[in-house]
């Protein structure tokens, strides 16, 4: 039995994630899509929300689990029982990271390989940073992420912007009562 782990932010998943994916679903037996809860970042969609965007555009894959995970992704690899861990290559720039990242899993865990997949060349340029920037100034971004993620990535940008806006207008007119107070 092949089991790979394929570990990632997520945030959202786009087309580039999907394409790497279904071909590393191709390849292993089962192939668990491990969504990283990074405490540090902050991100557009929670970890359970990420899971479930991946979980739904992986419906049509049945040997594709989705699971969240903590800490360092050999460890989650080491209790999937995964000896692969997937990642995808965009370009020369991911090259360096990637390789860096890959020598220090090996080097902490033997019994995990990395697998890289060479993006296909329609998806080299996506990101999900690049996706949320397009949608952010409300662009197009249905030729970069599945069908089903492209409204959510929509309404959240916008509940955002609203959110961010109304903290802005509170505290605009806090000052002008605090600035009226002093008068
Ligand atoms: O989609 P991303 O953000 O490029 O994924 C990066 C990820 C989650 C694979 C990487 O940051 C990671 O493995 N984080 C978990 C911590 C870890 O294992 N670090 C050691 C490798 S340098």
């Amino acid at each position: 039995m092949k089991r790979a782990v394929y570990p990632g932010s997520f945030d959202p998943v786009t087309q580039g994630h999907l394409d790497i994916i279904e071909r590393a679903a191709n390849l292993a037996d089962e192939l668990i899509v491990g969504v990283l809860n990074n405490n540090e970042k902050t991100p557009l969609f929670s970890v359970e929300e990420r899971v479930n965007m991946l979980k739904d555009v992986t419906a049509h894959i049945s040997n594709v689990s989705v699971e969240a995970f903590n800490g360092l992704s050999v460890e989650f690899c080491k209790k999937c029982d995964a000896s692969f861990l997937v990642r995808g290559l965009r370009a020369v720039t991911d090259f360096e990271y990637e390789l860096q990242m890959a020598q220090t899993n090996r080097s902490l865990e033997k019994g995990v390989d990395t697998l890289f997949f060479v993006t296909e060349l329609n998806y080299a340029y996506i990101s999900s940073t690049i996706v949320k920037e397009v949608a952010s100034y409300g662009g197009d971004i249905s030729g970069f992420v599945p069908p089903q993620i492209k409204d959510r990535v929509y309404a959240r940008i916008e509940a955002r912007t609203e959110a961010k806006s109304e903290v802005r207008t509170e505290s605009k007119s806090e000052a002008v009562c605090a600035a009226k107070e002093m008068t």
